[in-house]
């Protein structure tokens, strides 16, 4: 049975486990952001249609200058990527045959772009809470060209505070050795620190953001890095002419000016989570301490969770499986923290799991 390698198209899952798939779905196995695309991008919609017939800025210019006004960063520190997929399979040719470090379980494109790229790869795995056990980290940094870090860690949800990155870096400084830390989700840590000013005191570090989730635009496709001058231009040589589309550019820009929608958007998933997460305690399900817009999920009386998920899918909530996150392989399952009544429908199913599936403790 071959999985499908990511979460949405669920039509593949259903697929790839011989079920048919039932005429209503409810897919959980995206992080999209559960309000969908602010509404100034409808709005605008007929003028980006306008622009279609044009070449996009092959320099992206007018999204770098408000990144860099924005983050504080000057224009040359930032390469616009087709989502940060893009940037992730840049940074693996950029990095061909080197020596990296994975903190796994991850996103599993870091591993995809560094192996087809002939990378030296060694896995570090988080501890089962989801935290990093830092000195062994360290110990594994000297012989490494580059580290991928993911924060907050997809598929946990772990938010890794920027004391422990800012010492991470320390060492990585010292062993000359690059720091990837992919922000894809950091815009839905209430309390997040960020991590930019470092970038003035350090050329080891590179800094991934991704669009896509927060503003609910995967199909437009949408992330930039942000890295020392140089570290910018050497990967900017990988990619190709007019990457990012029009429409992706244009939406970005006024994506970037929509913090009412980041500061509502938290809210919901803040309380959201929370109901979900009493829910689960009540009922004898774990879950990872998550501050994002995603979780894992596991049924405590099952070892292997594919009943859940079977059962799940038969029901037409979609979650996200973990055969390829290694460590996790099937032991938990992921979901995406939807809306109110997406996610009472699910927490309804679980009830009734769980009712049939009583503990004999
Ligand atoms: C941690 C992480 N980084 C990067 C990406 C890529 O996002 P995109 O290419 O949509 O910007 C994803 C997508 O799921 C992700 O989970």
């Amino acid at each position: 049975m071959k999985w499908p390698s990511h979460g949405s198209n669920p039509h593949y899952l259903y697929e790839a486990a011989g079920l048919k798939q039932p005429e209503r779905i409810l897919d959980f196995s995206a992080n999209i952001n559960p309000l969908g695309p602010p509404d100034s991008l409808k709005n605008h919609w007929s003028e980006f249609f306008q622009g279609i017939s044009q070449y996009p800025d092959p320099h992206a210019a007018s999204l770098k200058a408000r990144i860099a006004e924005r983050e504080g960063v000057e224009e040359e520190q930032i390469l616009i990527g087709n989502g940060g997929a893009e940037l992730i399979s840049l940074l693996g040719r950029m990095l061909t045959g080197k020596q990296v470090v994975i903190v796994e379980p991850a996103f599993s494109e870091y591993e995809q772009a560094c192996r087809v790229n002939n990378c030296q790869i060694e896995y570090f795995a988080l501890d089962d809470s989801g935290e990093l056990n830092f000195p062994r980290l360290l110990e594994r940094l000297s012989h490494t060209d580059a580290v991928f870090l993911c924060n907050p860690n997809n598929p946990t949800g772990v938010y890794f505070s920027r004391n422990i990155v800012i010492e991470l870096l320390q060492e990585c400084k010292k062993q000359n050795c690059l720091l990837i830390v992919d922000e894809a989700f950091y815009d839905f840590v209430v309390e997040y620190e960020t991590l930019v000013p470092l970038l003035k005191e350090s050329e080891q570090l590179l800094i991934l953001r991704s669009l896509t989730k927060m503003f609910a635009i995967p199909g437009l496709r949408l992330g930039f890095a942000m890295s020392s001058k140089e570290r910018i231009e050497s990967l900017a040589a990988y990619q190709s002419h007019w990457s990012v589309n029009g429409v992706a550019l244009a939406a970005g820009t006024l994506c970037l000016e929509e913090d009412d929608y980041i500061k509502r958007t938290q809210g919901l998933i803040a309380l959201e989570r929370e109901r979900l997460f009493s829910f689960y305690k009540k009922n004898r399900f774990a879950y990872s301490p998550s501050r994002v817009n995603f979780y894992l999920l596991q049924d405590m009386e099952l070892g292997d969770q594919y009943p859940l998920f079977a059962y799940l899918l038969q029901k037409g909530i979609v979650p996200r499986h973990t055969f390829n996150f290694p460590g996790l392989e099937a032991k938990w399952l992921r979901f995406a923290v939807r809306g109110r009544v997406e996610n009472d429908t699910l927490m309804g199913a679980l009830a009734e799991w769980r009712s049939n599936h009583r503990s004999s403790l």
